[in-house]
């Protein structure tokens, strides 16, 4: 492995999922020395929401590609290539009301995209054209939404679930730290650690 895409999305500097994903990272590069980091602040520097121009070439097939697509998409490019030239990705995010916050589907709003990272079969299902690596979630959660005693639903994992596989990524680990509105920092520095010695 020698090259990892390191994205967080919390706007907070004291944050549950910084500080998880960096735990991630920080493993992954014991196993991979000197695997070259590149870095996605979606927290600190969010990518825009959809805008008109890159909505409209998203719009019709005869639409993606027309001359303005090309402008319209060149975020969206720079985005799919940093997954591209990365061999792992590691993710810090929150969950907000259920699932990811709106950051983080920006970002995904850039990525998946008819022609480029998904096509079309003949009867209409989707296939992913990204080549599959491991991605590392870690998740921060007020509350428990995960394992037996969830108290809420999970649209959170189902969705990236959904999201990356639809562009042929389904390498996916999930590592939910839960629960930190409630618990000490102590267990929550433990309930991390257990997290993390999992990681496949
Ligand atoms: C707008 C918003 C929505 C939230 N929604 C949920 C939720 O649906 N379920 C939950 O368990 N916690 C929810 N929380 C709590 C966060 O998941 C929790 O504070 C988490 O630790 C935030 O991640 P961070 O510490 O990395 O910033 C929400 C927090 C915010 C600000």
């Amino acid at each position: 492995m020698k090259h990892i895409l390191h994205i967080d999305c919390s706007p907070r500097d004291a944050s549950h999922s910084r500080d998880l994903s960096a735990a991630l990272l920080a493993r992954l590069l014991k196993r991979y020395p000197g695997a070259a980091v590149t870095r996605r602040d979606l927290g600190r520097e969010p990518v825009p929401h959809a805008a008109s121009a890159y909505a409209t070439a998203l719009s019709s097939p005869a639409a993606l590609s027309s001359g303005e697509a090309a402008t319209a998409t060149h975020l969206s490019e720079q985005l799919i290539g940093e997954i591209e030239r990365a061999d792992a990705l590691v993710i810090g995010t929150p969950m907000n009301n259920f699932t990811v916050p709106s950051v983080f589907k920006a970002w995904i709003d850039q990525i998946l995209r008819m022609g480029r990272t998904m096509g079309v079969t003949a009867t209409g299902e989707k296939t992913g054209l990204l080549a599959d690596k491991p991605v590392y979630i870690g998740i921060a959660s007020g509350g428990v939404f995960h394992g037996a005693h969830a108290k809420q639903p999970d649209f959170l994992i189902p969705y990236l679930v959904a999201a990356f596989g639809c562009v042929g990524i389904t390498s996916l680990q999930f590592f939910p730290l839960q629960a930190t509105a409630f618990l000490d920092g102590d267990r929550l520095a433990t309930d991390r650690e257990a997290l993390v010695a999992a990681m496949r």
